[in-house]
């Protein structure tokens, strides 16, 4: 199988490129970053850049290579950033979005795209997938465009929406775990929000899942989550409890006086993964063991570029 990869640096990639190489995958994959930069390879497999993922470039790829499958995990994924660039978030988030479809239609390809419970206003979350969707941030509104435009376009498609993802080992990429604990470790002091609700899911068992959908190409919403629905608070205090850090280091504030003037955030967000345990038997690993996973291999220290992990 032929897999064309858009957004080769995210942690999500990355996870899943681990994995490829741990099943011993021989499916022949081609790696796109919108950019110059560091790592040039992701567990052996070469990076190629477009630049800005240019629309006939990135166009001319799809049709020349006529992968059997495109995976789209580029985004731009700060909030606070895509209130302020609009104009790069829907480029990024919606446009790049519109010419992967368009390859797609045109090759018959299928498109595993990935989206966010950031699509919901976190009102009464944990979510289905049949929820209705109503975004109250700008990120929000270009996934939410995306995954309409997915939908749209009649192409054959999975759109995975995904919760807050943790647990990257990746040197280049970021997420609240390791943003946290870098802090933590610099003795700084963390505020966190007390009353931001989602099931988080590790980036491990997110590359599981995205491995069964790029496998079996079922069509629709499929919903990726972690086990334990928790406040942000309650998921860095058990992480902090874990790797021997004071819990006092921890502030817990109201979102509402954390993030003054900048994105909303859905209070209480969070996926149900029903689906995805019908599906493809998902099984996510509770709070509790991925945390001690991720927090032992970013111990042990691991070269990421070039060869594997684990
Ligand atoms: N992070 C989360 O907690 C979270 C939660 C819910 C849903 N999601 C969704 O899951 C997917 C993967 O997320 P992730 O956290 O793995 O991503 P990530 O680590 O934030 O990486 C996103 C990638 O998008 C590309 N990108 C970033 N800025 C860009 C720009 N200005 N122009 C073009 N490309 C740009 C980059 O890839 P290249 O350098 O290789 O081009 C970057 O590595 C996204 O669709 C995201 O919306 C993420």
């Amino acid at each position: 199988m032929r897999i064309l990869i858009v957004g080769a640096r995210s942690k999500t990639v990355e996870a899943l490129l681990r994995l490829l190489r741990r099943e011993q995958c021989s499916w022949e994959i081609v790696l796109i970053s919108h950019r110059d930069g560091e790592p040039m390879d992701v567990h052996g497999y070469p990076v190629y850049v477009l630049p800005g993922y240019a629309r006939q470039p990135l166009k001319n790829v799809c049709l020349g290579w006529e992968p059997d499958v495109i995976l789209n995990a580029a985004a731009l994924t700060d909030v606070d950033l895509c209130e302020q660039n609009r104009y790069l978030a829907w480029q990024v988030n919606v446009g790049l979005v519109e010419t992967l479809v368009a390859a797609c239609r045109v090759l018959g390809t299928h498109l595993v795209h990935l989206s966010s419970d950031y699509v919901f206003d976190g009102d009464s979350g944990p979510y289905p997938e049949q929820a209705r969707p109503r975004p109250i941030n700008y990120y929000g509104k270009t996934k939410l465009a995306a995954e309409n435009l997915c939908q749209a376009a009649a192409a054959s498609v999975t759109i995975l929406r995904v919760t807050q993802i943790y647990g990257t080992p990746a040197p280049w990429a970021t997420d609240i775990l390791k943003w946290a604990l870098d802090k933590a470790r610099r003795g700084e002091m963390v505020q966190v929000a007390k009353d931001l609700f989602t099931n988080p899911v590790f980036v491990d068992d997110l590359a599981w899942a995205l491995l069964s959908a790029l496998r079996r190409r079922d069509e629709g919403i499929v919903h990726i989550g972690g086990v334990e629905w928790v406040s942000r608070h309650e998921f860095l205090s058990q992480a902090f409890r874990i790797a021997g850090f004071p819990e006092e280091r921890l502030i817990p504030l109201p979102a509402e006086e954390l993030y003054r003037g900048r994105a909303l955030r859905p209070r209480r967000a969070g996926l149900v993964i029903t689906r995805a345990k019908e599906l493809w038997t998902f099984s996510p690993h509770s709070l509790e063991e991925a945390l001690l996973l991720a927090l032992c291999r970013n111990h042990r220290g691991g070269k990421v570029s070039g060869e594997t992990i684990e």
